[in-house]
């Protein structure tokens, strides 16, 4: 059989990096077509991911930020809460956003096929879908199928047990939640259940919440949560158990209760690469030891004219390295010298507060031996923070003794996720303490606490003491 059509270039795929990819190698002249199975663009990040999380996050944070009031004299009365109008509200959110997406896609004259692809050989792709079957040849594959939730083995089959999918469908809000793993998914979803009324248990493996950040950048968040939630670190769910009237888990770990009984459980462990579902016996593609498609820094696999991007090709699981890669991949097709090499790819935790960090965190730099120099400013000396109800947060940059350039930086407080790409942008310019420093910042702002932090290495601080030589 003939190719039912020819392309430069098939993107399988449609989540954040397969779509930047076949937009920016559209916009750069090539024939693309993005294959994706699901109707609307967008994948796991705007469907059932980043976006929909956000949009529930920013509902708990105005009922949090209501009941914060008081101390501002101002108080409301109990909040009503129509979880269908919620849910609405969050789908509207992700229409109005797929929708964007179909007409860029549409100006850019990119076919679309909504269909499963597999690899028939490596320069053609079989499409599965309600028309039935295609074939579609192309010069140059981008594979992006990204990832999905890793599930413990071993679980029983109940509706009581969710992946981060179901718990973003907010199909009922339970009483008694557990939720295994204290990674970025388990503590964002904590914050949304925990002010629509669920009393929160965690439990994670290693000895802190969010174990990929410096422990004293969770700290403010850690200790607000201990509060109001059961946290239990250095701990292992061993067994769990459906009974009518919940969920039973029994847990392994220093200071846990032997078990416990909960109307639902999200199991939030990690995400596994999308790997086995695009026929890749066909092209002889082999996996890499940590079980990735692997890649060079041009984003191309072992075969020549395939390419790949996202979560498929390793960590960290996060759609801006995707998109990134993405425009990487296009480039090269399209003929240009480009590579992916960031200095860093900054990660966020939307909790509040939130929790954001780039570059080396300071247990990497110790692990690396990298002589460094710490400035860290707590936000009770921030008028902007104080005067936001944020005192609790802190700002940490490191620089390396050897070179004077930021090689680190970390925020936890209010719109870190925002702040932090000020020190992503010192870290690709190179800057130094002494640069930071000399930037004017406006006063009174959270992104001062930046400076300040600069300023404690530079020598030149005066809104703290000047640490002692
Ligand atoms: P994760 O890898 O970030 O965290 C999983 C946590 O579970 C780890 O702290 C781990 O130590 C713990 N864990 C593993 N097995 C356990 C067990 N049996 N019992 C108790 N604890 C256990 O994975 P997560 O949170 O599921 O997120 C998946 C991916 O999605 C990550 O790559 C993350 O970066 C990405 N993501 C990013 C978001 C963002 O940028 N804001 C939001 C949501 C997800």
């Amino acid at each position: 059989m003939s190719a039912d059509m020819q392309f430069d270039l098939v993107v399988l795929g449609g989540g954040p990096g397969g779509y930047t990819a076949a937009f920016r190698a559209a916009d750069l002249g090539l024939a693309v077509c993005l294959v994706e199975q699901a109707n609307r663009l967008g994948g796991v990040c705007l469907n059932v991911g980043c976006i929909p999380s956000k949009t529930l996050l920013h509902g708990a944070a105005v009922l949090e930020e209501a009941e914060q009031a008081a101390e501002y004299g101002i108080s409301f009365g109990a909040p009503k809460i129509d979880l269908v109008a919620f849910r609405d509200h969050k789908q509207q959110v992700i229409n109005q956003l797929t929708g964007g997406l179909d007409k860029l896609c549409q100006a850019r004259k990119i076919t679309r096929i909504v269909g499963k692809g597999g690899f028939k050989d490596t320069t053609t792709l079989q499409v599965t879908g309600e028309e039935g079957a295609k074939e579609i040849s192309f010069s140059n594959c981008i594979i992006a199928t990204g990832s999905h939730p890793f599930m413990i083995p071993g679980l029983p089959e109940d509706e009581r047990i969710w992946d981060s999918s179901d718990a973003l469908a907010l199909k009922f809000v339970p009483k008694r939640f557990l939720i295994i793993g204290g990674g970025i998914i388990g503590m964002e979803m904590a914050q949304i259940y925990s002010a629509l009324g669920s009393e929160i248990t965690i439990v994670e493996m290693l000895d802190h919440i969010i174990p990929p950040a410096d422990k004293d950048m969770v700290q403010p968040l850690f200790q607000k949560l201990k509060k109001k939630y059961q946290i239990f670190t250095k701990t292992k769910v061993v067994e769990v158990t459906a009974a009518e009237s919940g969920i039973q888990a029994r847990f392994e770990g220093a200071k846990a209760p032997e078990s416990g009984e909960y109307d639902a459980v999200l199991v939030a462990v990690g995400r596994r690469p999308n790997t086995e579902n695009f026929e890749r016996e066909n092209i002889a593609l082999a996996l890499n030891e940590r079980g990735f498609v692997g890649v060079d820094n041009q984003q191309r696999t072992a075969v020549e004219n395939i390419f790949a991007i996202g979560d498929v090709v390793g960590e960290p699981m996060l759609a801006h390295k995707a998109t990134h890669e993405g425009k990487v991949a296009a480039e090269v097709i399209a003929g240009h010298k480009a590579e992916f090499d960031p200095m860093t790819i900054p990660s966020v935790a939307y909790t509040h507060p939130e929790v954001a960090w780039m570059g080396l965190t300071e247990k990497e730099a110790k692990a690396q031996k990298i002589d460094y120099q710490k400035g860290k400013f707590p936000w009770g000396a921030s008028g902007r923070a104080l005067a936001s109800g944020a005192a609790t947060g802190v700002t940490k940059a490191l620089f390396s003794k050897e070179t004077g350039r930021i090689i680190g930086a970390a925020i936890c407080g209010q719109n870190a996720g925002e702040l932090i790409h000020e020190a992503v942008l010192a870290l690709e310019m190179g800057a130094d303490a002494e640069d930071i420093s000399k930037t004017v910042h406006a006063h009174p702002t959270l992104s001062e606490t930046f400076a300040f932090a600069a300023e404690i290495v530079d020598g030149s601080i005066t809104d703290a003491l000047p640490s002692k030589k």
